[in-house]
């Protein structure tokens, strides 16, 4: 039965009891003990290809030194960062992070080479001029979603300053000794379309990690939410709600304070944290929702001044120059923060109306609309702990600091350049 199922090709079965020797093949003599080997050792040569391997990987390394590319060269230098994050240099003679006390008389500090995301919007273009005044090599990073060219077109041409189109949600690879992190629009109109705190930040610091710089993260008190302390202290841990239209901002900033603390706790990242509470100044973005400016920009178009609830609500404003001041004095400080940057003065948003009549158009009405969701009552710093640590604190009084703002609002939006007599 079994040879039948095997029979295929027909032809008849020639079935023999008699034994009849195969034919001799010499080559079989040879090739049997490599079978039966190869059948009865298969475990000795399994180990002994792993020998084998073990043996070539072993050696590889040096000899495959010369197929290595330009990227896993850069690979292995990121990886010998990761491990051994190297220190910041500061040069001698900078603040009070020097390491080798005074520059001589007669010899000039050596500019830093300084990022500063964000650098066309408000704050950062008052901080690049700051910069580069002090001599120190700036890069701007920005995507211009609020800021404007124009707020730092007068360095074009300078050699120490470059920008660089580029939105921070990606990463980006620049030798620099600090980075000022601004990237992120600070209004409620703009905030809530373009939500950047999070993975800008998160770039951000993974570059001072990689390049050993020092970083300073632009906090907000918005991270105090609504306050049930007053003034606020930066002990306290604030009332934000989670889920609200301002929280994409609010816990934004407090998630991008929890990765710069864990950068500086796990990877030795020299970080500052800075607490901003309202500012105002020249090249505010006109009509971009912030109280100040929206006053300013209508009493000067002639328009009621917009006060939502009923105007009994409180901020501290400060002047963009002490901002700036203060923030430079916590990059070159020893203290990580974070710090309160902002003026105790507190005023009322009706009070707030009042000056900017005085200062553009004693005129002008106020007209009064709901107060938007999750507006925080009260707003005060505490600014103790800048004081003490940083020797800081504000000089521009806000009927000072005003009309320098509506000078500049007026040259923006009429184009002239002629003050007020309020406003001189
Ligand atoms: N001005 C204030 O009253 C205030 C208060 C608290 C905190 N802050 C913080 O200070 C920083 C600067 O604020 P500002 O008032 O100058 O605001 P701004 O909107 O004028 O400046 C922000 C800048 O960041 C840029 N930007 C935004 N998203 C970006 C992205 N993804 N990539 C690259 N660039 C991007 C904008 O184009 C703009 O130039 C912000 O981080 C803000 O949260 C400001």
């Amino acid at each position: 039965m079994g040879s039948e199922l095997t029979y295929r090709r027909h032809e008849p079965q020639t079935l023999s009891d008699s034994y009849s020797p195969k034919p001799n093949k010499p080559w079989l003599s040879v090739i049997r003990p490599i079978r039966y080997m190869l059948r009865e050792q298969r475990l000795l040569f399994v180990l002994l290809g792993i020998l084998l391997g073990a043996f070539f990987i072993a050696i590889l390394p040096s000899s495959s030194h010369r197929q290595i590319t330009y990227h896993d060269a850069y690979s292995v230098s990121q990886l010998a960062q990761i491990m051994n994050p190297p220190q910041p240099v500061y040069r001698p003679g900078f603040g009070s992070i020097s390491s080798g006390g005074k520059v001589p008389l007669g010899l000039k500090r050596k500019g830093l080479r300084i990022v500063v995301t964000g650098g066309a919007g408000f704050v950062g273009s008052h901080l690049v001029d700051r910069l580069i005044a002090r001599g120190d090599s700036v890069i701007v990073v920005d995507n211009f979603f609020t800021g404007n060219k124009d707020n730092v077109m007068h360095h074009f041409g300078n050699p120490r300053f470059e920008l660089i189109r580029h939105d921070v949600v990606e990463p980006l690879l620049l030798e620099v000794d600090q980075i000022y992190h601004l990237a992120c629009p600070a209004s409620p109109v703009h905030y809530k379309y373009n939500p950047t705190n999070v993975v800008g930040t998160l770039n951000m610091l993974g570059l001072a990690k990689r390049v050993g710089a020092r970083f300073l993260l632009t906090s907000t008190s918005e991270v105090y939410g609504d306050p049930l302390q007053h003034p606020q202290v930066e002990t306290y841990w604030g009332n934000v709600n989670p889920i609200g239209v301002r929280s994409c901002y609010d816990e934004g900033k407090r998630t991008a304070e929890t990765l710069a603390m864990d950068y500086h706790r796990g990877a030795g990242v020299e970080v500052r944290i800075a607490r901003i509470f309202n500012t105002y100044g020249p090249r505010m973005c006109i009509d971009d929702g912030r109280v100040v400016s929206n006053f300013v920009a209508q009493a000067l178009r002639k328009e009621p001044l917009t006060v939502y609830g009923d105007g009994k609500q409180t901020r501290s404003f400060q002047f963009v120059s002490d901002l700036v001041e203060g923030l430079m004095r916590l990059m070159e400080g020893e203290h990580v923060g974070p710090f309160n940057l902002g003026n105790p003065g507190e005023f009322t948003m009706l009070e707030l109306a009042q000056v900017v009549q005085e200062t553009i158009d004693p005129n002008a009405k106020i007209e009064f609309k709901p107060n938007t969701e999750d507006d925080p009552h009260k707003r005060k710093p505490d600014i103790t702990k800048a004081k003490d640590l940083l020797g800081w604190e504000p000089k521009v009084a806000l009927r000072k600091g005003l009309p320098m703002m509506v000078s500049d609002f007026r040259q923006r939006i009429f184009g002239d350049h002629k003050d007020s007599s309020s406003s001189a």
